[in-house]
């Protein structure tokens, strides 16, 4: 296994967007609606993340081209919080539960030393949670949201933020 720069790959776009698809709702705290492959293209190109890598697999005998299996990141801090240094993973199902998620994370640790790590992780995703548990991370905060505001108007205004967020935002890409 190895981590592969997503801008030194050429098929990693289209390889992203298809784990966006995959992506289900328990899978991410800020998990918005699709994006289209123009708007996806645009959060590619604007290099959100500190480090963003594919997941992959040289060819040999048995594997003719380099496989993909998923990929990982690693948020910029946001001023001098650091906060910023979050992990976020995501492999394909084919992929799951083979120790690829916990040898990526440990890969992209060596790679990028910080003082404190993070991940944001949705209460459901009971594998997640056992796989950063096992990887020594623990509990820090309970984090709790208000969708849509406190009354009508904010609902309706909130709606529009939350849609353009899932679109193209923090988090709301792999
Ligand atoms: C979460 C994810 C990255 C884990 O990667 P993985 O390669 O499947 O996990 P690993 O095989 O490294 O497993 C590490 C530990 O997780 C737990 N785990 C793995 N598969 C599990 C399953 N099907 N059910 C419950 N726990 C599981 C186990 O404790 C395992 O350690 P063990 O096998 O020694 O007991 C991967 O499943 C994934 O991409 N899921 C979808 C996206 C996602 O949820 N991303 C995380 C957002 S925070």
């Amino acid at each position: 296994m190895k981590l592969v720069d997503v801008y030194a790959d050429r098929r990693s776009a289209s390889l992203l967007f298809r784990l966006l698809e995959e992506r289900q709702p328990v899978h991410n705290i800020s998990h918005g609606k699709m994006p289209s492959y123009d708007r996806h293209l645009q959060f590619f190109h604007s290099r959100p993340y500190a480090a963003w890598y594919l997941i992959q697999f040289d060819a040999d005998l048995g594997r003719p081209q380099p496989e993909t299996a998923g990929a990982i990141y690693l948020t910029r801090p946001a001023g001098r919080a650091r906060a910023g240094d979050e992990i976020g993973i995501q492999l394909f199902k084919e992929f799951h539960g083979r120790g690829i998620g916990s040898a990526a994370i440990r890969a992209l640790m060596d790679a990028h030393p910080r003082p404190e790590y993070f991940a944001n992780i949705n209460p459901t995703n009971e594998r997640s949670i056992r796989m950063f548990g096992k990887l020594g991370f623990k509990l820090k905060q309970v984090t709790y949201s208000l969708e849509g505001g406190f009354g009508a108007k904010a609902v309706r205004g909130d709606a529009r933020q939350v849609q353009e967020r899932g679109d193209v935002g923090q988090g709301g890409e792999i």
